[in-house]
């Protein structure tokens, strides 16, 4: 049995990390951390194999450390923060990944070959209007694995839940590639197989859920 926490366990999608982990056959929920529950993660670090970690782009720095430094893995689903400096602590290793579901995946990677081949390309990135960070850290990934320069459009509006279109422009044509997650559940396998797997990587951090499929 893999003990796992969440930190950000009172949040969207913190909460469904609960419910699948509840769900997995070999999982234990071990610890739920958030301010708004009144648990810090060092609580129930003692308690976790792995963290997942949710939560917003100030913190995640500092808890996937305190993870690593209390020999504890982290799966980071947070965006809008620079794991670079994680490059330096030793003790667990820590994934992070900008998007868990597996269609935003292959679209960065249809959309960073098709920008081989097209001549310019641009993204609009549409999420609900309580994200905090803009441009998403799906669409920032796509621009970074794609060719030239790619300017990022961010609309931010109720009833939207995390939808991406990467279009690609050529003399006489376009080509438009867009994903579409309609309900937090799109990010769950992802999360559960990074839990799986963050305890085996070569090393740390990684970046990028490609690098488990
Ligand atoms: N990687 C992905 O696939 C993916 C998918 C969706 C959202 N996200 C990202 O996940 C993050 C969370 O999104 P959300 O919509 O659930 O936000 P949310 O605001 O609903 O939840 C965040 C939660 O974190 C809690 N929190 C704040 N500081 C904390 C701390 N120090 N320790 C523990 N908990 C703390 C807050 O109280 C809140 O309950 C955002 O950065 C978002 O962009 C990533």
């Amino acid at each position: 049995m893999i003990r796992v926490g969440v930190a950000g366990a009172a949040g969207r999608v913190g909460t469904a990390v609960c419910e699948a982990v509840d769900a997995a056959d070999d999982m234990k929920l071990a610890g739920r951390a958030d301010p708004a529950l009144g648990v810090a993660l060092g609580d129930i670090l003692g308690d976790c194999d792995v963290v997942v970690d949710f939560t917003t782009p100030d913190t995640a720095l500092e808890n996937a450390r305190a993870c690593v430094r209390a020999g504890v893995h982290a799966v980071v689903g947070t965006t809008g923060w620079d794991p670079t400096p994680l490059r330096e602590e030793r003790g667990a290793n820590v994934f992070v990944a900008p998007n868990f579901a597996i269609g935003a995946v292959l679209m960065m990677r249809f959309a960073a070959e098709a920008s081989k081949y097209m001549a310019k390309a641009e993204i609009i990135e549409l999420h609900h209007d309580r994200k905090v960070d803009a441009p998403s850290g799906t669409a920032a990934r796509t621009a970074e694995l794609m060719d030239g320069e790619v300017p990022i459009h961010s609309v931010r509006l109720p009833g939207l839940v995390a939808h991406q279109e990467v279009i690609l422009g050529d003399v006489g044509q376009t080509l438009t590639i867009r994903h579409d997650s309609t309900d937090r559940t799109s990010f769950m396998p992802g999360v559960l197989l990074a839990i799986r797997r963050v305890g085996d990587l070569p090393e740390s951090p990684v970046i990028g859920l490609e690098h488990l499929l």
